[in-house]
């Protein structure tokens, strides 16, 4: 059966996007999935993130960029879609790019990452009208919303409760906090689970891979920390 396609995708620069997605990776194939990211920013951040991996332990999953093929993406992705389980798609920050929309166009599954700031809840709004755009020629996506950056205090509460409003693209429950570990793992190259004393941020990222697979009507394996590089060790910071 061909990849279930997740495409991350918003507005607003600096929200989370590459973070979901190589989290949500490398959660994906310790878990046992074929897992692939694929990197259409030209920014490069989760290519130049899965370098800085030592060869004898690579980010769990495959990453590869595809960013100069821009909206051809599709014709290529159809090829890795017959050797993958799942491909994330790490989107630009550009709605008006030919980019996010040709990745929804082919994607079973959409999340915007929002940080629980104005800013953010207002520039997600145009990154919705794209996914209900896209949802016209392709009725399979589901979309969500996606806490990013998570923080206490009364501006995350009031904007949370504003993203709940919206029942059509709904608020997930579980998304990453701010954490230190999610810094410490791109400097491994790594996702959060070879980070050593991360477990707050696996947990995380477990729950909400959990519910992505979900989502998408994959049976959730459980995490068998082994990926395309085999045993990951957990890592202290130099
Ligand atoms: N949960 C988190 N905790 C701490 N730092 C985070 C978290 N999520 C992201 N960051 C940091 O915030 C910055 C922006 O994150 P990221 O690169 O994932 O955003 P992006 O939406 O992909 O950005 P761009 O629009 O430039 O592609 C990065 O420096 C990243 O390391
Ligand atoms: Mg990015």
């Amino acid at each position: 059966m061909p990849a279930k396609i997740v495409t991350v995708f918003n507005q607003k620069g600096g929200c989370g996007k590459t973070m979901v997605s190589m989290q949500l990776a490398g959660s994906f194939a310790l878990r046992g999935y074929r897992t692939m990211v694929v990197d259409m920013d030209k920014q490069g951040t989760s290519t130049i993130w899965a370098g800085q991996a030592s060869a004898e332990r690579p980010f769990p999953a495959t990453v590869i960029s595809l960013a100069p093929l821009r909206e051809k993406l599709i014709g290529e992705l159809a090829k890795h879609a017959e050797l993958h389980d799942i491909i994330l798609i790490d989107c630009p920050p550009a709605i008006e790019s030919s980019i996010p929309w040709a990745a929804l166009n082919i994607s079973d599954l959409a999340l915007i990452p929002v940080i629980p700031l104005m800013d953010n809840v207002w520039a997600s709004r145009e990154a919705k009208e794209l996914a209900r755009r896209a949802r016209e020629e392709n009725s399979e996506l589901q979309t969500y919303c996606v806490p990013s950056m998570g923080r206490r205090g009364n501006v995350f509460k009031a904007c949370t409760e504003i993203l709940q409003e919206d029942s059509d693209i709904p608020l997930l429950a579980t998304g990453l906090q701010q954490r230190n570990a999610y810094g410490e793992s791109q400097m491994f190259g790594l996702s959060v689970h070879g980070v050593a004393g991360a477990s707050a941020a696996v947990k995380e990222v477990e729950e909400l891979a959990t519910v992505v697979l979900g989502r998408l009507g994959i049976e959730s394996k459980q995490k068998n920390r082994k990926g395309k590089g085999g045993e990951v060790k957990q890592r202290e910071v130099a």
